[in-house]
């Protein structure tokens, strides 16, 4: 171009000589004033004109003269490549402004004026300087501004460096910066250099505010701008991500924890899922759990996913409650053990009613329980020989059941009377006479276990028999404390007075009544000893007249000499034509004890 440019101008110069020498004598060629720097006509040597002109403004005035005075004219012209930014007015050289100038975009401009008298043309090159206005605003370079900050960076610390550029010149070119809300912010930024940093005693921090979003302005130092003081600004956001470092603890979530184990649960099934999530959400670590304790071995947890399984059949289980801890633990990346936390779950073992109340003996289920005793037992004692236990297979509530014993009222009791799960049943003694062989041979009873609190009120009995062994624990009895005979005087001796009889309930030989007669008023009578016959002696001549009235004792006896008495008393009939006779009583009370009676 500028090549181009030279070559027409040599052309030009060329064309001059060549008219000079032609035409020499005959003209001379105009030229230019140069009125120096400063100066708004002339040559525009050196002239210089701010970015700002508005367009249309007469910017300079080109003038020059010629030697012989005739009038000239003048022009301005441009590299075709390049913009006319000027015109002028070929008879007064006066130059209007026709194109907006931009110094930012062009500094300065390139132009060839030229001067004529209609014979010579001279042409110049001229450049001239576009200044400087305040036309531009600051613009950040490197946009957009992210950083990532690390939530426990300590108060202070720079942050980031903004950068604006402002391509204006001098003050409008000079770039200060500040934060458009200085006082609601953690940050501070240095006027001058754009460091962002993290204001004196703030902190960050992740759980509470995850980015934060700071404007920044950059200001140019103001200027000139047709004919006003400006002054530009642009703004910028920092994106400040805070990033999450270890500092919380995992959390448990969905808490409390209830797991319930069911009787038809299977070993290994799953109970239930804790769940904990690292309270550093950013970045979370790796989870462990793991059983702290409480689970006795019969539960266990999946180190990775939190399920609770229980590894026994639910009858193996020993608790009806479990209180287990679960312990959390984040390993860090680096595989060290970091924060942890507890929680408690609770783990109920659920029964099912479905199993009655069940009697055992020593080999088994049993529902008859026999046992042979003497009668009378002491109050209180204790039927050893009955080993009966009882129990149901159920849990808490449904295992709990009221034993009863059922047949003849107070004689025995049953402890004890409210059973948990299970129990040895005791049976005692309370009324030791009612206990009586003579009375009863056999007791029976029925045990009955029946459940209290459950719906169902499953039950089951079983049948205790007693039987009674004999003691020798009965006197024999007379039928009547007293008896009494009357006979003729006389009788011959063996007649028979009265038969008493005694009678000993007891069984064997206990219950064997042997008689014997004593006292002062016996001697003329005798008594058979297992008939309880009372007769005359054979010897005996009774006499009315010397003893109207006999009067002695009978003693029953058994075999091992408990007996009882009873009084006799006989009289003699002193009537000769009359059968001696029984009172009528006395054959009453013989035929209703139905022993063997003889009379005559
Ligand atoms: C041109 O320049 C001359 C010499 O400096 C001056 O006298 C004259 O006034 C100028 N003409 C105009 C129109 O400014
Ligand atoms: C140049 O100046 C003269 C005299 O002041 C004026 O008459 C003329 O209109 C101007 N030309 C332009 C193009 O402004
Ligand atoms: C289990 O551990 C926790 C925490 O150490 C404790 O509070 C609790 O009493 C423990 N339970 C038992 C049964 O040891
Ligand atoms: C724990 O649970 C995970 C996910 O369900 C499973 O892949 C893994 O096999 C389990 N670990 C054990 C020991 O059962
Ligand atoms: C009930 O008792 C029987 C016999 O003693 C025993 O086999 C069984 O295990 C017991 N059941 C419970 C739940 O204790």
């Amino acid at each position: 171009m500028r090549f181009l440019v030279v070559s027409r101008l040599l052309c030009i110069l060329l064309l001059c000589f060549c008219i000079f020498f032609v035409e020499a004598q005959a003209n001379f060629a105009p030229h230019f004033f140069d009125n120096g720097v400063g100066s708004t006509n002339g040559n525009m040597a050196l002239f210089s004109l701010p970015e700002d002109t508005p367009v249309g403004s007469h910017v300079y005035t080109l003038n020059g003269t010629d030697p012989e005075g005739d009038p000239v004219s003048y022009h301005i012209s441009f590299d075709p490549s390049a913009r006319s930014v000027f015109s002028v007015d070929p008879n007064f050289g006066n130059i209007t402004l026709v194109e907006e100038l931009d110094r930012e975009r062009e500094d300065e401009i390139e132009a060839i004026i030229s001067i004529s008298d209609g014979v010579n043309l001279v042409a110049e090159k001229v450049t001239i300087l576009v200044t400087d206005a305040n036309d531009e605003a600051p613009s950040f370079i490197q946009e957009p501004y992210v950083v990532q900050v690390p939530e426990d960076i300590p108060a202070g610390s720079s942050i980031i460096k903004v950068h604006a550029l402002d391509k204006d010149t001098g003050s409008g070119g000079a770039v200060t910066y500040f934060l458009q809300n200085v006082h609601t912010t953690k940050f501070a930024l240095d006027r001058h250099s754009g460091v962002l940093r993290l204001r004196a005693g703030a902190t960050l921090d992740y759980e509470k505010a995850r980015v934060h979003f700071v404007t920044v302005v950059a200001k140019d130092g103001g200027g000139k701008l047709r004919g006003a003081d400006v002054v530009f600004s642009t703004t910028t956001t920092v994106t400040v991500n805070v990033e999450d470092v270890q500092d919380m603890a995992p959390v448990f979530v969905g808490t409390p924890y209830y797991g319930y184990v069911y009787e038809d649960t299977l070993p290994g099934s799953d109970v239930l899922m804790v769940v904990a999530v690292d309270g550093d959400r950013g970045k979370p670590n790796q989870i462990l759990y793991s059983l702290l304790n409480g689970s006795n071995g019969d539960f266990e947890i999946n180190e990775t996913s939190g399920v609770i399984s229980v590894m026994q059949s639910p009858a193996q289980l020993r608790r009806e409650v479990y209180e287990l801890h679960v312990q959390v633990t984040e390993v860090s990346s680096a595989g060290i053990p970091a924060a942890q936390a507890m929680v408690p779950v609770t783990i109920r073992i659920v029964d099912l009613n479905n199993h009655p109340p069940t009697f055992y003996g020593e080999s088994g289920p049993q529902n008859r329980f026999e046992l042979s005793m003497y009668e009378h037992p002491p109050q209180g004692e204790i039927l050893r020989g009955l080993k009966i236990t009882v129990n149901d297979s159920d849990q808490g509530a449904n295992a709990k059941f009221n034993l009863r014993l059922v047949g003849p009222g107070g004689i025995f009791r049953v402890v004890p009377l409210t059973v948990m799960n299970e129990a040895q049943v005791t049976i005692i003694v309370e009324n030791s006479a009612a206990i009586d062989f003579e009375k009863f041979k056999v007791l029976t009873f029925k045990l009955l276990a029946i459940e209290v609190n459950t719906p169902e009120k499953f039950s089951s009995t079983a049948d205790v028999v007693i039987q009674l062994l004999d003691t020798n624990d009965n006197v024999p009895k007379f039928t009547s404390h007293y008896y009494i005979a009357r006979i003729p005087e006389n009788a011959p001796g063996g007649s028979n007075v009265v038969a008493v009889t005694a009678v000993d309930p007891d069984t064997g030989p206990w219950g064997e009544v042997k008689y014997s007669i004593y006292g002062s008023g016996a001697d003329p009578f005798l008594i058979h000893p297992s008939t309880g016959i009372i007769y005359t002696q054979p010897w005996a001549s009774l006499d009315a007249e010397a003893t109207a009235r006999y009067n002695f004792y009978v003693k029953a006896e058994d075999m091992e000499g408990k007996y009882s008495l009873a009084e006799v008393f006989v009289t003699l009939l002193d009537v000769n034509d009359h059968y001696p006779q029984f009172g009528k009583s006395i054959q009453e009370k013989t035929m209703v004890l139905g022993t063997p009676v003889k009379i005559e």
